[in-house]
């Protein structure tokens, strides 16, 4: 909101003209017409002048003759465009014909006056050039405007923190006209900062110092808790690249802390940035710092869920003495095959959540049917299988947790359409289910059971291959088959009979 008022404030400031004429005593006169009117007077006498002017000055408006003693006022024209690339130009010109007028118009002004002129003509012409500035700076805050609240919904819609990232990257490249936009991260521990998100639309001959002139503008402005707008021009700009033109860079700040810098640079547009460009990326920034602010107390709260999950998951495993282990053996065991299936880190993510959950259900089972030593009866069957349903139920009202329900709902589903709760069938099982069902009969076979001792690993796998299209998904016992040929359980089953072993001698 400060930002927002500060720019309000900036646009409220009095328009600064430029005005530039070799003879003094015209440029005298013009500030003399408009003494007590609202603009901020900048007299130059040559173009050298003007130049020095534009570098040190916000202008809006240039007045300037066109014939001067060290150039033409065509020169002025082109360094205000390019530095103030907002400002508008108004010539002065003793030889008003129509095709200068017109050569002039095409060259970029926005209005001539012919000498001599009077007051009211001269307070026209500026009002009218100062209306064209107004409107602009109106259409430029209304998109600003609209950036912001498209920023503002997605954070709305609580999105995770890298695609909120790219939006505000994306954003400030369209809105800047810029050609490469990057946020760092700022780690206070060890005063290092880290590239976390970039959108680089430069060429490859470009993008290794482009990287570079990032990072030192985004390390001053961390170190200073300041925004910077630089420029080729500035003696401290840090790039010796002859094609990166301007930067403008803004601290990321929450409660007084630094996070780190979002910084845009302009690259294959030769305009530099502005003041008022480098306020608008000053919103962006606000809206990144508390994305990643909340970002970060999401991921802290996400922490103490699966450590209070995992206490949870560890009190179910230790009612159901037969299956000790499992849970740990089967996250371990679906993380090979889902690489193997070439699961995203996304998936990958949501399946150490899923194999931890996945019989939370259990915990409305009764000991003396979790931990009966024969076969169940038909009702203690049926009690069993609501474990799946029970469990969806108990983490369907837990944000973070929703992931895991695929993998707790579908893991006793069967492939031919048997299994439970649903009988879904075939593909209509989502993978979470497919994956699990595997593994988790895997783990099964190769447990000891007070009726029967575990299974080897090799006859394991033979009972899976066998029940490939009936009971598993083939795609599924394929990725297994080819998990186990290559070696890549051998680990597993190996500490696995180690930690019985170990248990054994526990128990005893
Ligand atoms: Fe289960």
């Amino acid at each position: 909101m400060e930002k927002f008022e500060k720019m309000n404030e900036a646009i409220e400031d009095p328009t600064s003209v430029l005005i530039v004429d070799d003879e003094p005593e015209i440029l005298s006169v013009i500030q003399e017409m408009l003494e007590g009117e609202n603009y901020r007077l900048l007299p130059a006498y040559s173009v050298e002048e003007a130049r020095s002017v534009l570098h040190r000055e916000n202008i809006n408006i240039v007045l300037t003759d066109l014939l001067l003693g060290d150039g033409s006022g065509t020169d002025i024209l082109e360094e205000a465009r390019r530095i103030h690339p907002d400002s508008l130009t108004i010539f002065m010109t003793g030889r008003p014909t129509i095709q200068n007028a017109i050569k002039l118009i095409k060259q970029g002004a926005c209005d001539y006056l012919a000498k001599p002129f009077g007051l009211e003509t001269l307070k026209m012409t500026l009002k009218k050039a100062s209306e064209i500035i107004k409107l602009e700076r109106e259409n430029i805050r209304l998109k600003e405007m609209m950036s912001f609240y498209r920023v503002s919904e997605a954070m709305g819609t609580a999105i995770e923190l890298d695609q909120l990232l790219k939006l505000i990257l994306d954003t400030a490249i369209e809105e800047f006209e810029a050609d490469k936009a990057s946020v760092y991260f700022f780690h206070e521990s060890d005063g290092k900062i880290e590239l976390k998100a970039s959108v680089d639309n430069t060429d490859d001959s470009i993008k290794n110092a482009a990287c570079e002139h990032c990072f030192f503008v985004s390390m001053k402005v961390i170190d200073r808790k300041e925004a910077s707008l630089y420029n080729e021009r500035d003696p401290d700009f840090a790039s010796d690249e002859e094609s990166i033109r301007s930067s403008i860079c803004q601290p990321l700040m929450a409660k007084g802390k630094v996070l780190g810098a979002l910084v845009v640079v302009r690259i294959k547009n030769a305009h530099y940035f502005t003041q008022g460009q480098l306020t608008g990326l000053g919103l962006l920034a606000s809206k990144a710092a508390g994305a990643i602010e909340n970002s970060t107390l999401y991921d802290n709260l996400k922490e103490s869920y699966i450590a209070t999950v995992q206490v949870l998951a560890n009190a179910i495993e230790a009612r159901d003495e037969y299956t000790r282990g499992h849970t740990e053996r089967v996250f371990h065991l679906s993380e090979i095959l889902a690489k193997e299936l070439r699961w995203g880190e996304k998936q990958l993510g949501d399946l150490k959540m899923g194999g931890l959950l996945h019989d939370i259900g259990k915990i409305g089972v009764p000991d003396s049917i979790l931990n009966k030593p024969g076969a169940l009866s038909a009702e203690e069957f049926e009690i069993m299988k609501k474990h799946p349903e029970t469990g969806a139920h108990m983490v369907e009202s837990i944000p973070f947790l929703k992931q895991a329900i695929p993998y707790i709902l579908y893991h006793h589903e069967r492939h031919d359409g048997t299994g439970y709760p649903r009988r879904l069938r075939g593909n209509d099982i989502p993978y979470p289910g497919r994956l699990l069902a595997v593994v988790d009969t895997l783990d099964a076979i190769t447990s000891d059971r007070p009726y029967r001792g575990g299974r080897s690993l090799p006859e394991a796998i033979e009972e899976i291959k066998e029940n490939s299209g009936s009971q598993f998904h083939p795609e599924v016992v394929n990725a297994c088959v080819r998990a186990y040929e290559s070696g890549k359980l051998d680990h597993l089953f190996e500490n696995k009979k180690k930690v019985e072993r170990d248990l054994l001698v526990e128990a005893v």
